[in-house]
């Protein structure tokens, strides 16, 4: 394979318009997700448009294990890959203690530990080479605490966390981790959440657009970009260290009710 980028979460939103971008551009894609049908129809879609080579491998990333297993299925085709995007992801709203905990605890597997278990897989072979770029999808939901999602906001704040360290680890080498913050997009995601009727949804942004946003500051090897907020979106974030916590969950409270 020729440049092979894995994308975990390709089956749809974010993670089906990164490997779009990236076979756009000539290059190889292994697509990650649980959904087969959706995974062989990006398969098509690539290869036919692209005269590119997809791999498909369905895959229950919430599953122990699961990050291992994709990673020996790789090394067995003996393929090298270029580009790791950890992005497949899902939230879920309410309040913690209603909530159920299966739910929680399979979020907490996907959006934490097989993000973390496959970049500790695939880095020791690129510092090696001295070669290759991690993108690690996270959330502006990583820079502050999401009452009505609780768990969701704290798996994102490691995700930012985990990545901006480890891009600093990595000071030395040609090895770049960039980490992805987007605001509301329209995917799947709201759905999937629970969070469709909510303020916080009201406006989003393609898909796309962050996609093209997180690919481009990949191939720059940036620490860190956040896409898709409006302007006073912005403003909150930058001055948000500087307003009382009670306050700034408030407003976020307020933004993930759903009215009844
Ligand atoms: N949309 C937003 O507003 C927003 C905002 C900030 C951050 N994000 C982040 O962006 C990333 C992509 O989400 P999206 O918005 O593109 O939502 P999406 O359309 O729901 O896509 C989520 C992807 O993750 C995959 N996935 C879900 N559970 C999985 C599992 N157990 N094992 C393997 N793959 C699994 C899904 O594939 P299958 O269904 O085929 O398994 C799908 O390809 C997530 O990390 C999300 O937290 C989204």
């Amino acid at each position: 394979m020729k440049n092979a980028a894995l994308i975990t979460g390709a089956s749809s939103g974010i993670g089906r318009e990164l490997a779009r971008i990236h076979a756009e551009k000539g290059n190889d894609v292994i697509a990650v997700a649980t959904n087969t049908e959706r995974l062989q129809s990006l398969k098509d879609e690539l290869e036919r448009s692209h005269g590119i080579s997809v791999m498909t491998i369905t895959k229950d990333l919430t599953v122990e294990r699961a990050g291992r297993e994709v990673f020996d299925t790789i090394r067995q085709e003996g393929i090298e890959i270029e580009y790791l995007i950890n992005n497949a992801g899902f939230g879920g709203q309410g309040k913690f203690h209603e909530r159920a905990w299966e739910s929680d605890l399979a979020m907490i597997r996907l959006n934490i530990i097989a993000l973390t278990e496959l970049t500790r897989l695939f880095l020791p072979g690129f510092v090696a080479r001295d070669s290759g770029r991690v993108l690690n999808t996270s959330s502006t939901a990583s820079l502050v605490p999401g009452p009505l999602q609780a768990v969701y906001f704290a798996t994102k704040a490691y995700v930012t966390s985990f990545s901006n360290a480890v891009a600093s680890e990595l000071h030395d080498s040609k090895v770049t981790v960039t980490n992805l913050m987007p605001g509301a997009t329209e995917t799947g995601f709201a759905r999937t959440s629970g969070m469709e009727k909510t303020d916080l949804f009201a406006k989003m942004v393609s898909a796309r657009s962050v996609a093209e946003d997180g690919y481009n500051a990949m191939m720059r090897g940036d620490l860190d970009v956040i896409s898709g907020l409006s302007f006073s979106q912005r403003m909150m974030l930058r001055f948000a260290p500087f307003v009382p916590r009670h306050m700034i969950m408030d407003q976020v409270r307020k933004g993930q009710e759903v009215p009844a």
